[in-house]
């Protein structure tokens, strides 16, 4: 069988989230995963197994600390293995909110007064506020504004917007209202060529398939957690490179310990071990779908990441076709899906009723999505929306399955 032929197995797939076999949700479509997604069981065992026999202070020698301290490593290098970067330049934080302020503060020691510092207008506010902040360690702020025609951050308007002062450019891989994909490998190689250091935003973009952040050659890479199938942390990656320059944040005896040296103490540990439930999820998905076992954690993630951008261009296209052809409905960003060039993450308003109102229908009729700027104000001012009603956003992800996203166009059909 060739990789095309391989379809996700949707069933298996939902068989794994016990909440879609929970009193109360499992009844709903839940469209909200861009705001944190549902965990597989494995997750949830990592969870119980560490606070049942391990919930003790890691890294002694009696074996209860022993085996925690073991599988909090693990964890840290199952994911650098599924990103294809080194344990060394993985932190795990609190949030991606936090770990672009943690990072901000230590970069600030690259900025001289005068430096330029390029933001977008499409990011969410965690990968903008940190850098523009730094207005107050002399720097200048550049904004990259997306187009209002076509909603897409242009590179050829970047191109303009470099100078030799620019040092720092935050840029979102994917907009958590747009949903478009931003060609981050390329910006990365016009951003290199001036000694630009990137942080790419990869909250929109991770739960869709773990990137490959040596590919992207991103200098910082972050992505929550919480949306990515575990628990509320948030991974940060940076080149070792970097990393081993920047201050100690952290206690003065770490100095040089880097990546530890970033922040001010550590990750919440029964957290960070439960993550090795996501890996594992992700194998017994490699497991389930393909015979060949002698590859690498890398190709296993990236043979998923293609079954499920498979699946996920077949829930998202026909709404964003039926949105389009709805004359009262404005959609944000592309109306098609294409070779991985959008995430599912579907936001709109209408000329007649407000982004509440439809929600609130929604969720009458057992769809779970909400009504908000989801963060990303900046993005709703420069399209005109109110930033207290927001868009509605239908969030999709690869457990979704077609009978909910016809069930959905019949809602909106009928009754928006
Ligand atoms: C694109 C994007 N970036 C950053 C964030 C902030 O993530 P966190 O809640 O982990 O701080 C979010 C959260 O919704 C997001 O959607």
């Amino acid at each position: 069988m060739t990789l095309e032929n391989i379809k996700l197995d949707i069933d298996y797939v939902r068989s794994q989230f016990p909440a879609f076999k929970d009193p109360l949700s499992k009844d709903w479509s839940f469209f909200e995963n861009a705001g944190g997604s549902y965990v597989p069981q494995n997750v949830i065992n990592k969870l119980t197994e560490f606070m049942t026999s391990t919930k003790v202070q890691p890294y002694a020698e009696y074996p209860m600390s022993k085996i925690a301290g073991e599988n909090m490593d693990r964890a840290t290098s199952l994911f650098a293995s599924m990103i294809n970067a080194k344990k060394k330049e993985i932190l795990i934080g609190g949030s991606t909110s936090i770990n672009l302020y943690v990072l901000s503060n230590a970069l600030k020691k690259y900025i001289s007064p005068g430096d330029e510092i390029i933001v977008t207008n499409q990011d969410h506010e965690a990968n903008i506020s940190p850098w523009r902040r730094l207005k107050d360690d002399g720097a200048n702020i550049i904004e990259w504004k997306f187009s209002l025609d076509n909603h897409e951050l242009e590179i050829s308007e970047l191109e303009n917007l470099i100078t030799s002062k620019t040092k720092i450019l935050a840029v979102t891989h994917c907009s958590n209202i747009v949903g478009s994909i931003n060609n981050l490998q390329e910006i990365c190689k016009l951003a290199h060529k001036n000694n630009i250091i990137v942080i790419g935003d990869g909250v929109s973009y991770a739960p869709h398939g773990f990137p490959d952040v040596k590919e992207l050659d991103v200098d910082f890479y972050t992505f929550s957690l919480y949306k990515t199938y575990g628990p509320h942390l948030a991974l940060l990656y940076g080149k070792e490179e970097i990393l081993k320059d920047l201050p100690n944040q952290n206690h003065e005896f770490l100095k040089g310990e880097f990546p530890y040296t970033i922040n001010p103490g550590g990750p919440n540990h029964e957290e960070l071990v439960s993550l090795i439930g996501i890996y594992e999820y992700f194998n017994n998905l490699y497991n389930h779908h393909f015979n060949e076992k002698n590859v690498s954690i890398r190709n296993r993630i990236k043979k998923i990441n293609n079954l499920i951008s498979n699946h996920e261009e077949n829930l998202a296209n026909p709404i964003l076709k039926y949105l389009k052809s709805r004359k009262d409905l404005i959609l944000i960003g592309k109306d098609n899906v294409n070779n991985k060039d959008r995430a599912p993450t579907i936001s709109f308003v209408s000329k007649s009723k407000t982004s509440k109102k439809i929600s609130d229908i929604l969720i009458e009729n057992k769809i779970a999505t909400r009504n908000d700027n989801f963060y990303a104000w900046r993005c709703l001012n420069a399209l005109g929306i109110d930033t207290n009603d927001g868009v509605v956003r239908i969030s999709l992800t690869h457990y979704n399955k077609i009978s909910e996203i016809n069930y959905l166009l019949k809602i909106l059909n009928e009754k928006i």
